[in-house]
């Protein structure tokens, strides 16, 4: 298999991605054009009027009647922006949004020289984008901690593939001589924003953690979306580097300060634990580790003053029950509380537990 992740603002691998439409079947669109023209009126007024003029004729921004670029070229530019035009990712803006928008276009540049049509898509994009949840009798075999102890070397099942973080590979397929062989199979457009985030794969499902919380799944082989979660998050660019898996679950933790389990098959929300103390600056920009069904994480954030301190923090993998917690400073009676010559919990602050950690199962140490 050979793949590709199209990161964040670059988007000329989804370029890419248009490409490999082959045997996929086509969307049937539920709302007539006439529809589309008015969203695509609505949205266009709301989002690209106040640069590109009301009726798309220009201002700070070129004129964009009659149009000159496809749905999917259309697509690209808008998710790119440009040196002064914002991009706008796919929270603020739907796909099927800037299709309308194009639609909308079209209608203006009717009369007006030759608009260039929607022209051959669907794109790759845009079918992929329509989710095919795993269905019941698809094989889907349940991630052990017999198989987290020792991975299938075809899969990625932890963010350094192994409990002990060593983060190598034993596939020997690619080599030195042949590695200049690869060649793009499909790509995916991922969230604008930061990311440093490792995708995880099981059961050829490959899941991804996309800024803004989101997390996709996709099937490994295809690039064909499996299941999309998008958090309700006043911070559309919080970022996290890692997902964990564990049994059919896989454990997002968000840039609000909660761990919350998705169902590996479909994404449906399991539960949903609220981590972080009395203090609404605490957050997770990293994922968790599983050790023995235990669902382990740290917070980070923890510089600021507040009448709490940041945490490590265990709960049950299975119902997100909070086990314990152990704070990264020293609270008043705890092994180092001298250290802070009896200043008060607003003024010990600091202890980020950010890097998520490993695990040796023999001694059960994290
Ligand atoms: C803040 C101003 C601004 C907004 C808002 C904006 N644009 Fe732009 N757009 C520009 C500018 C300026 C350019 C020229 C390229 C550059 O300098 O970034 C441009 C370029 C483009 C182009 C390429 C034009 C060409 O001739 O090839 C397209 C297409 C486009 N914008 C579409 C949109 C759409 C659709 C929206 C609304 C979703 C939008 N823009 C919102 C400022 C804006």
């Amino acid at each position: 298999m050979c793949l590709s992740i199209a990161f964040s603002r670059s988007m000329t691998a989804s370029a890419a991605c248009a490409s490999i439409t082959v045997g996929i079947a086509l969307v049937v669109m539920s709302i007539t054009v006439r529809a589309q023209q008015e969203i695509g009126r609505r949205v266009f007024e709301e989002k690209c009027a106040v640069c590109h003029g009301a009726k798309g004729d220009g201002g700070a921004g070129p004129a964009l009647v009659p149009l000159s670029h496809d749905d999917r070229t259309l697509l690209q530019i808008v998710r790119n922006g440009g040196a002064q035009m914002p991009p706008f990712s796919s929270t603020a803006m739907t796909d099927a949004d800037v299709r309308a928008v194009g639609e909308y276009l079209r209608t203006l540049s009717a009369g007006r020289g030759a608009a260039v049509p929607a022209a051959g898509v669907p794109a790759a994009a845009e079918v992929a984008a329509q989710p095919q949840p795993l269905k019941p009798e698809e094989r889907w075999i349940p991630v052990t901690d017999a198989m987290l102890a020792n991975p299938d070397p075809s899969e990625w099942l932890n963010w350094r593939r192994t409990l002990d973080g060593q983060g190598y590979s034993p596939l020997d397929q690619i080599t030195v001589q042949n590695v200049r062989n690869l060649k793009l199979e499909w790509s995916w457009g991922m969230d604008v924003g930061a990311s440093q985030t490792t995708p995880l794969v099981h059961n050829s499902v490959l899941y991804i953690a996309s800024p803004g919380n989101v997390v996709h799944a996709l099937d490994g082989r295809t690039g064909q979306l499996r299941w999309e979660y998008r958090r309700e998050n006043p911070d559309p660019l919080a970022q996290m580097r890692n997902l964990a898996i564990y049994q059919d679950l896989v454990y997002l933790n968000t840039g609000d300060g909660h761990i919350v389990a998705l169902d590996a098959r479909t994404g449906a929300v399991r539960w949903d634990t609220e981590i972080r103390g009395n203090d609404k600056k605490f957050r997770f920009t990293s994922g968790p580790i599983v050790a023995d069904g235990v669902v382990i994480a740290g917070l980070t954030g923890c510089g600021t003053f507040a009448e709490d301190t940041c945490y490590i923090v265990a709960v049950d993998g299975r119902t997100g029950k909070e086990l314990w917690r152990t704070s990264t400073v020293a609270r008043a009676g705890e092994p180092g509380d001298e250290t802070w010559t009896g200043q008060p919990l607003m003024f010990r602050a600091g202890g980020d537990a950010w890097i998520p950690g490993s695990y040796d199962p023999e001694r059960k140490v994290v």
